[in-house]
C-alpha cells in the first residue's frame, strides 16, 4: 500500500523526535526576536489578540493540514504535492504549492540568517563585558554599530549559513534530534528567569497592559495582515517546511495531537518573550515601536544590570542562537530534499548549493541596514520588503493551498484515515480547514488590498 511507503531520507525515531523538530523550526527568533517588534510596531494588545485569534483558527488546522499531506506523501514538498495530486486525481499545477515553498524558504532564510548572526555577534559582545552597567543609549550605539557595518554583519551571516549548512548535509537524524532535545528547554528556563527580572523591574504591570489590552482603534487592516502572516511564520506553515517534517514521521502517531502540542509550546514562547521585553521597554524609556532592534536594545540592558549578567547574558543569546538554528535548517530542508530526490545529489553538495545561494541573496539584507539603506520600494527597505512579501504574500498564500488542497481536492476519506482523529475531532477540524480558514485568509487578504 502507497501508506506504507517511508521517505528516501530517513525517519524520526518517534513521537517525540517529532516534535522536538517540530517545535525547533517553529520557535525561532520569530517567536522572541519578531513577536515583540511587531507586536511593538502594531500597538500591542488588540494585534496580540488577532494573532492568537489567527494562530488557533488558521494556523492549527493547517499545521494539521500540512503534516498530514507530508507524511502521505513522504517526499520533498514538491514531489508530495505532484504525487499526491495524481493519486488524487487532482492537476499537476498543484506541484507549484511546492515550488513556491522553496523560493519562500530560500528569501526568508537569507534574511533570517542575517539577524541570526546579530545574535551570534551578541554572543560574543556579552562575553567581552560589553552590556555591563552600560546605559540603554551605550547599547543602542552597540547596535547602530553593529548594524551599520557590513563586513561584520558579513562575517557572523557566513557563520551561521556554515553552521545551518553542516547540520543540513548530515540529515534528518544527525545531530540535530539531540541538539534540539537540550537547547529548547534550556531557552524556555532562561526566558523564566528573565520574566523573574521583569517582574521585579517594577514595570511589569505596563509591560502586561501594552501586551493584553486590546485596543482596536491601534490596529488596522495592514495590522490584520501582519498578525496573520506572523501566525504562518512562527508556525513555519505555508512553505513546506512543516510538510517536509511530517513526511519524515512514522505511521501510527497521532497528528492531532502533535500539531496542538508544537502551536501551544511556540505560542507560550513568543508570549513568554513579550512578558519579558515590554517591562523592560517601559523601565528603560524606550520605543515599544522601536522596530527589529527591539530586543537587542533592551534585553542587554538587563543582562547588564542584574547579577551574573555576564553569564546570563551570553547564555542567553547562545540558547537564541540555537532556536534560530534549528529553524533555519527547516527552511532550506525543502529545497535539499529536492535536489536529493530529482537530481541525485549527495546531501553534502546540495546543501552546498542552497547554502551559497542563500548566503549571496543575505547579502542584499545586510547592505539594506547600511549602504542601501535608501533604496526603498513601496517605502520599505530590501529587508522590510522581503519580510513582507515572504510572510505576509507567500507563506499565507502557501498555506490557503494546503487547506484547499487537504478539504478540497484530496479526498474526505484519504484525510480522515491519515489524521487519525477520532469523528467529532475530525468533523470539527474538516469544517474549520474546509470553510473558516480559506475564509479568513482570503478576507484579510482582500482588506488588505483595500478589495473588502
Ligand atoms: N518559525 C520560525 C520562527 O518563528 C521561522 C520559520 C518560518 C521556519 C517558516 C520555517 C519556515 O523563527
Amino acid at each position: 500500500m502507497e501508506q506504507q511507503r517511508s521517505s528516501i531520507h530517513g525517519q524520526w525515531s518517534g513521537r517525540l523526535a517529532f516534535i522536538l523538530a517540530a517545535t525547533g523550526s517553529a520557535v525561532g527568533l520569530g517567536n522572541i526576536w519578531k513577536f515583540p517588534y511587531i507586536t511593538g510596531e502594531n500597538g500591542g494588545g488588540a494585534f496580540v489578540l488577532v494573532y492568537l485569534l489567527c494562530i488557533a483558527l488558521v494556523g492549527l488546522p493547517i499545521m494539521m493540514a500540512e503534516v498530514m499531506l507530508g507524511r502521505r506523501g513522504r517526499q520533498s514538498p514538491i514531489n508530495t504535492m505532484m504525487s499526491l495530486a495524481k493519486e488524487e486525481g487532482a492537476h499537476r499545477f498543484w506541484k507549484a504549492l511546492g515550488w513556491m515553498g522553496v523560493l519562500a524558504g530560500f528569501l526568508i532564510l537569507s534574511y533570517y540568517s542575517v539577524i541570526a548572526g546579530w545574535a551570534l555577534s551578541y554572543v560574543s559582545l556579552s562575553l567581552e563585558g560589553a552590556f555591563v552597567s552600560a546605559s540603554a543609549e551605550d547599547i543602542g550605539v552597540l547596535f547602530s554599530n553593529l548594524i551599520a557595518d557590513p563586513q561584520r554583519l558579513i562575517l557572523w551571516h557566513s557563520l551561521f549559513m556554515l553552521m545551518t549548512m553542516v547540520v543540513v548535509a548530515r540529515g534528518v537524524r544527525g545531530g540535530l534530534e539531540v541538539a534540539v532535545r537540550y537547547l529548547m528547554p534550556g531557552l524556555g528556563l532562561l526566558l523564566l528567569v528573565m520574566l523573574g527580572y521583569a517582574i521585579s523591574s517594577g514595570y511589569f504591570m505596563q509591560g502586561l497592559a501594552f501586551l493584553f489590552d486590546a485596543d482596536f482603534s491601534k490596529i488596522n487592516s495592514t495590522s490584520i495582515l501582519v498578525a496573520m502572516g506572523h501566525a504562518f511564520f512562527t508556525l513555519s506553515l505555508g512553505m513546506g517546511a512543516i510538510m517536509v517534517y511530517g513526511s519524515y514521521l512514522p505511521k501510527g502517531i497521532s497528528i492531532a495531537k502533535t500539531s496542538v502540542l508544537v502551536a501551544l509550546a511556540d505560542t507560550l514562547v513568543a508570549l513568554l518573550a513579550g512578558l519579558v521585553i515590554f517591562p523592560l521597554v517601559f523601565a528603560n524609556g524606550l520605543e515599544p515601536g522601536a522596530g527589529p532592534g527591539l530586543i537587542f536594545q533592551t534585553l542587554p540592558i538587563a543582562f547588564g544590570q542584574m547579577s551574573g549578567g555576564l553569564f546570563f547574558g551570553s547564555l542567553f543569546f547562545v540558547l537564541l542562537v540555537f532556536a534560530a538554528w534549528s529553524s533555519a535548517i527547516s527552511l532550506i530542508e525543502p529545497a535539499v530534499a529536492y535536489l536529493v530526490e530529482n537530481r541525485s545529489m549527495k546531501r553534502l553538495t546540495a546543501a552546498l548549493i542552497c547554502g551559497v545561494a542563500t548566503w549571496l541573496v543575505g547579502l542584499a539584507t545586510v547592505f539594506s541596514f547600511n549602504i542601501w539603506s535608501d533604496v526603498t520600494l513601496f517605502d520599505k527597505t530590501i529587508f522590510d520588503l522581503l519580510d513582507f512579501v515572504t510572510s505576509n504574500i507567500m507563506l499565507p498564500l502557501g498555506g490557503l493551498m494546503i487547506a484547499i488542497f487537504a478539504v478540497w481536492v484530496m479526498k474526505k476519506e484519504s484525510s480522515r484515515q491519515e489524521l487519525g482523529l477520532g469523528s467529532v475531532g475530525f468533523s470539527l477540524w474538516y469544517w474549520v480547514t474546509r470553510f473558516v480558514t480559506p475564509v479568513a485568509v482570503l478576507i484579510v487578504f482582500l482588506t488588505s488590498i483595500g478589495l473588502f
